[in-house]
């Protein structure tokens, strides 16, 4: 399986070489593609430094700061180009721990389509994270597997293991959500699909170094794109079960209503 890593950066300076290095070391075999929206701290200037002496590292340099889903869109675009038979998700700041990646690489050799480094199951956890972070990552997961019918358990979790056959049957042209809100509607899309998603417990570590950039606007995007994609799902099968009745359709009046009134 030849497998790429895909690191979005937005102001990583300090973060990227660490990660950058651990992520060698710790699976080899695996090249990294980094993404970065011109950082103004130099991020991509560095991430080419790096890449000069590793040919194993490549840099894909964006205009400027349109978001982690459009910096992974692009990302997977390259990488789907290149013929990378796996395409991984992993944030620079350390969060995701290199590690670990064994773990997901693993789900997907034995057959998921998806492995998703889950916090929220047995075995996961979350390390130096404040109480009100672990409250809105732990709601909105419930909020999304309530209003989306997921069985996941960490919807929007952003180490994450893609089959290239996955990201192939996506239309990656429609998405268009920033954020939180882009993890949770790919999730969504490839449970729409019915392939097969796995979770892996990881420990995620909150970054010692430089700042989020996550911000209330975009846990509030989720949080409307999650409700509206649940209505218009319930509504598509509402209308599904009414076109199905036999007074819809007189033609094929046979079957549930006989059966169901005896
Ligand atoms: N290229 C690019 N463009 N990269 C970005 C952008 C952007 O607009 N915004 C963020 N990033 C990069 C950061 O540089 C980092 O590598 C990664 O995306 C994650 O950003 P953080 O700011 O560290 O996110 P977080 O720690 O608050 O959020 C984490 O948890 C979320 C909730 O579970 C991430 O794992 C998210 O993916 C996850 O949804
Ligand atoms: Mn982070």
């Amino acid at each position: 399986m030849r497998v790429l890593t895909i690191i979005p950066t937005y102001n990583e300076l300090e973060s990227l070489p660490v990660t950058l290095a651990r992520l060698r070391a710790a699976v080899p075999a695996a090249d990294v593609l980094v993404v970065d929206d011109n950082s103004p701290d130099g991020t991509g200037q560095l991430a080419d430094d790096i890449a000069s002496g590793d040919s194993q590292v490549h840099v894909l340099h964006r205009k400027g700061k349109e978001g982690l889903g459009a910096a992974y869109i692009a990302g997977f675009r390259w990488g789907l180009n290149a013929g990378y038979d796996v395409l991984v998700e992993m944030d620079a700041d350390g969060s995701h721990q290199p590690e670990q990646l064994t773990l997901l690489l693993g789900a997907v050799e034995q057959g998921a389509d998806l492995a998703l480094g889950s916090r929220w199951v047995r075995g996961g956890s979350v390390v130096n994270w404040p109480l009100h972070r672990q409250a809105i990552s732990r709601m909105g997961s419930t909020y999304a597997r309530i209003m989306l019918g997921l069985k996941i358990k960490d919807v929007t979790g952003g180490y994450r293991a893609f089959r290239r056959s996955t990201l192939e049957k996506l239309n990656l042209d429609e998405v268009d959500s920033v954020g939180y809100g882009f993890q949770v509607d790919l999730a969504w899309r490839v449970a729409k699909l019915d392939l097969r998603i796995e979770e892996r417990p990881i420990t995620f570590v909150e970054r010692e170094l430089g700042s989020s950039k996550m911000s209330g606007s975009i846990v509030i995007e989720a949080m409307i794109n999650v409700t509206k994609w649940g209505l218009a799902a319930r509504w598509d099968k509402l209308a599904r079960r009414t076109a199905k009745r036999p007074d819809a359709e007189p033609a094929s009046s046979q079957g549930e209503y006989d059966r169901t009134d005896h």
